[in-house]
């Protein structure tokens, strides 16, 4: 999961990072009140969108005054960032910069364990240094048993050329950093720039946060972080109910049991869906190996409320759950939602039980459902029926 700035902002200053104080605002009467907060001297105003290069797209803009914070936030609310649109801006205390730099810690996937990069030339992209002038980004390795010490981040500073005078202050900012980076779980922790402002004093400006959401179980706070508005609603609610679902932008649902099975069956919805003017498959789930009649319902009931959906395909293979778990797991299914199914199902089990898993269905004869016998079948039948609805 990544973070906000404003709340990578917040994770930093937790840590003792020092970083400037920071307000958030949705409109621009809340940024020039949030100006005014501050002093009501020079303050930045900044669009929280997750993606970088914010600067040069207009989405960081100096305001002198209350007055011209609101003006900013004008501008900037609702602009279109790489594709994100700016809800929310953070108004921030303005800083004298003297010298910007770079730091970053990481997991390295390859190497089984972490990378520190870092440089005194900072400011310009990141990946524009790393080609243009690779001599001038210190890469060093982080043994993940020991972390980054105040003796580690001395050598990181070392590497990275900075001026001898600015060796312990920047390497105590890097401590903490990895302090971050380690207590919090994250995966990455990006400060572009870092600055050294006309005081002398060492701030991290602008941070880029990823948390391993595999580490959430031991982060209740971490929750609370998750972007609910962002996220798509319907992905929101499968991830709710612990349910596998990405969300496409097709008309076919499609339910399955086991990644493979449910990719596969992506493909032949698509490839069956060409003979109907491009149908697409609306969604992966894989409902996993149980294949219960609450997990049905569960699935269904994601799938059955996306308004793009007309037809939906369950394709299940019983392996050690049996197809009679899955037809009494689709007929409940279908008792559970009542009304709410209104949507074609073509059904294609196989596997352990078929025959009695089948006749369940049979005699359950609900008029939405179609039972089929083969994978390519039911697919151009779940294609067929949803450009039938279109
Ligand atoms: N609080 C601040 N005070 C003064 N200048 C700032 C402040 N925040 C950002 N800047 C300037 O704006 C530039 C871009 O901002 P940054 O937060 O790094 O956004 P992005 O990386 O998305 O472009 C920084 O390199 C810095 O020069
Ligand atoms: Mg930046």
């Amino acid at each position: 999961m990544d973070l906000y700035e404003y709340q990578a902002r917040d994770v930093f200053e937790k840590h003792g990072v020092p970083v400037l104080p920071g307000i958030v605002a949705s409109t621009p009467d809340e940024a020039k009140a949030a100006a005014e907060q501050l002093g009501g001297g020079v303050v930045v105003v900044k669009a929280q969108v997750k993606t970088g290069g914010r600067g040069k797209a207009g989405g960081v803009k100096l305001a002198r005054s209350p007055e011209e914070a609101e003006a900013a936030a004008q501008a900037i609310l609702g602009m279109d960032i790489k594709g994100h649109t700016v809800h929310k801006v953070m108004v921030a205390a303005g800083a004298a910069i003297a010298e910007e730099f770079y730091f970053s810690v990481l997991l390295d996937r390859a190497e089984r364990r972490y990378l520190a990069m870092c440089s005194y030339e900072g400011g310009m992209e990141i990946e524009e240094l790393a080609v243009e002038r690779p001599e001038a980004l210190a890469k060093v390795a982080i043994d993940p048993l020991e972390g980054i010490d105040k003796a580690k981040a001395m050598e990181i500073v070392a590497a990275a050329s900075f001026p001898q005078e600015l060796h312990s202050k920047v390497a105590d900012v890097i401590v903490r950093l990895w302090h971050v980076y380690k207590n919090e779980d994250a995966t990455l922790v990006e400060v572009n720039p870092l600055v050294r402002t006309e005081d002398d004093e060492i701030i991290a400006l602008d941070g880029k946060v990823t948390l391993d959401e595999n580490a959430e179980f031991r982060h209740e706070d971490h929750a609370a972080l998750e972007d609910k508005a962002a996220a798509d609603p319907l992905e929101a609610k499968a991830k709710h109910m612990n349910l596998n679902y990405v969300k496409l932008d097709g008309s076919v649902g499609i339910i399955g049991n086991g990644a493979g099975l449910v990719m596969s069956t992506l493909d032949v919805v698509a490839y069956a869906g060409e003979q109907f003017g491009g149908v697409k498959p609306a969604n992966f789930l894989d409902i996993g190996g149980g294949a219960s009649a609450e997990v049905m319902a569960n699935g269904l009931d994601v799938i059955l409320h996306d308004p793009q959906v007309k037809s939906v395909f369950v394709n299940v293979f019983g392996g050690i759950t049996s197809c009679v778990a899955v037809a009494d797991g689709i007929v409940g299914a279908l008792q559970t939602l009542g009304d709410e199914a209104s949507k074609p199902l073509v059904v294609r089990l196989d596997g352990n039980a078929v025959e009695e898993g089948r006749a369940i269905l049979a005699a359950a004869n609900h008029p939405l459902v179609t039972i089929e016998e083969t994978m390519d079948g039911a697919a151009a039948k779940a294609a067929e029926l949803a450009a039938a609805a279109a």
